[in-house]
C-alpha cells in the first residue's frame, strides 16, 4: 500500500499574489468548488488578515467546501492568527497555516530580530493558532536559504508546540533538486520529533525548477506539496499543480506515494483559473497547453495513429481533455491528411486522387499557418468531391 500524498493547492492564496491575478469572493468560491471536485486535500484560500475581502473571502469558502479542509494564511501575530481562525469558523475541517522567516538576510534586513526571538514567536504562534484548530502548518519562510540547524530547532519546537505539518518553503526559488532533496532528507532524520508531523514543501519557480524541486522532496519523504493550478503565483509561480500529480502518477516506479486527485478535472479546473485572472495558458505548457497532446509532423502522427503510446505517455482523456488531437500542417503525413478527410467523410476513389489532394494539401500548409476543416473541405470540392 502506497503513502498518500496530500495535495495543498495555494492558487487562491500564493496564485493571487501573482500581479494581476486578484479574485473576488464568488470568484475564488468558484475555483474551490473545482479544486474540491477534483478531490485537492487542502485548499488554500487567503490570507484573512490582509483585507477584509480576503477575510470574507476565505469565510465564504470555508462555507462552501465541505470535503477538502479550508486553510487560512497567518503571519506568526497574534492578530492574524485570530482573524483566520474567525474566518475559518464555518468550515467542516480547518487548517491555520502560520508563518515567519527564517534565513539570515529575512531576519537581520526584514525582521529585525534575533533568531532566538524567532523560535519564540513562531511557538506562540502554533499555540495560539492551537486554540482554534488540531490542524497547523507552519513555515519557515525563505527556507532554501536557511541554516540547517537552525531549521532544526525552531521545526523541533514547533512540533512540541503543536504544528502538525511543516512546510519547508524554497521562496525565491533559489534550491537545486538534488540539494533541496537532501534538505528534506536530513530535517526528517535530524529533528528528533519528525515523525510527529508531515513534512510538506512550497517551491517557486524562479529558476524553473518548482517542480522539480518539489519531486525530489516527495521522493526523499514529504507527504505534502503544496502548488497551484497553471502554476500561477508570485514571481515566477509555484509548483504546477497538474505537473506534479501527472509525474507522481505517471512515474510510480519512482514513488512510494500517490496522490488521491480525480485527474481528470485538471483540464476544467486550468481553464477555469485561466478565464477568472485572465492569465492565458502557453499552448506548450506540459498537461494543459492546448498543445500538450497535439501532434503536428507526419512521423509522430503516423506512429500515433498506430499506437499512441509511441508518442504519447499519458492520455489525453485521462486529464480532461475529450482527445488527443491531430494538427494538419506542413509537416504533416499522409497517413493523418487521410485519416481526418475520412473523419470529414471524404473516400477517395484511388491512390492517384489521394495523392493528387495530398499534394495540393502540402502546397496550401506552406503558405498557411492554420489549416482549418473548412480549408480542407474547399481543397476537396476545388478537385471535385463532395464531403
Ligand atoms: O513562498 C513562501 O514562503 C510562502 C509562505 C507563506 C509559505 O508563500
Ligand atoms: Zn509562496
Amino acid at each position: 500500500m502506497k503513502d498518500k500524498l496530500i495535495i495543498f493547492d495555494t492558487t487562491l492564496r500564493d496564485g493571487e499574489q501573482s500581479p494581476g491575478a486578484s479574485m473576488t469572493r464568488d470568484e475564488k468560491v468558484r475555483i474551490a468548488r473545482a479544486l474540491e471536485r477534483m478531490k485537492v486535500d487542502v485548499i488554500e484560500a487567503g490570507f484573512p488578515a490582509a483585507s477584509q475581502g480576503d477575510f470574507e473571502a476565505v469565510q465564504a469558502v470555508a462555507d462552501a467546501i465541505k470535503d477538502s479542509t479550508v486553510c487560512g494564511l497567518a503571519r506568526a501575530l497574534d492578530k492574524d492568527i485570530d482573524r483566520a481562525g474567525d474566518a475559518l469558523k464555518g468550515a467542516n475541517s480547518s487548517r491555520i497555516h502560520t508563518f515567519i522567516a527564517t534565513s539570515p538576510i529575512h531576519m537581520q534586513k526584514k525582521l529585525n530580530m534575533q533568531p532566538d526571538q524567532v523560535i519564540e514567536y513562531a511557538v506562540r504562534a502554533v499555540k495560539r493558532a492551537r486554540q482554534y484548530t488540531d490542524n497547523v502548518e507552519f513555515s519557515p519562510e525563505d527556507a532554501g536559504r536557511s541554516e540547517e540547524d537552525f531549521l532544526c530547532r525552531i521545526l523541533e519546537a514547533v512540533i512540541d508546540a503543536g504544528a502538525t505539518t511543516l512546510n519547508i518553503p524554497d521562496t525565491v526559488g533559489y534550491s537545486m533538486p538534488q540539494q533541496f532533496g537532501a534538505t528534506i532528507a536530513n530535517l526528517i532524520k535530524r529533528i528528533p520529533n519528525s515523525d510527529k508531523a508531515i513534512f510538506s514543501v512550497h517551491c517557486h519557480n524562479d529558476l524553473g525548477l518548482a517542480v522539480a524541486n518539489s519531486l525530489s522532496a516527495v521522493m526523499n519523504g514529504a507527504r505534502q506539496v503544496e502548488c497551484t493550478i497553471n502554476g500561477l503565483g508570485e514571481r515566477a509561480g509555484n509548483a504546477s499543480l497538474e505537473e506534479v500529480v501527472m509525474a507522481v502518477r505517471t512515474r510510480q516506479d519512482f514513488f512510494t506515494c500517490d496522490t488521491g486527485l480525480d485527474a481528470r478535472e485538471i483540464v476544467t479546473c486550468s481553464k477555469l483559473v485561466s478565464s477568472i485572472t485572465g492569465f492565458p495558458v502557453q499552448p506548450n505548457k506540459a498537461i494543459v497547453g492546448a498543445n500538450a497532446f497535439a501532434h503536428e509532423s507526419g512521423i509522430h502522427q503516423d506512429g500515433v495513429l498506430k499506437n499512441r503510446e509511441t508518442y504519447e505517455i499519458m492520455r489525453a482523456e485521462d486529464v480532461g481533455w475529450t482527445t488527443n488531437r491531430m494538427v494538419l500542417g506542413k509537416h504533416s503525413g499522409r497517413n493523418a491528411f487521410k485519416t481526418r478527410m475520412a473523419e470529414l467523410g471524404v473516400d477517395f476513389a484511388g491512390e492517384a486522387d489521394l495523392n493528387d489532394a495530398f499534394f495540393r494539401f502540402k502546397q496550401l500548409a506552406d503558405k498557411k499557418h492554420d489549416i482549418f476543416d473548412e480549408d480542407l473541405q474547399a481543397l476537396i470540392s476545388e478537385q471535385g468531391f463532395e464531403a
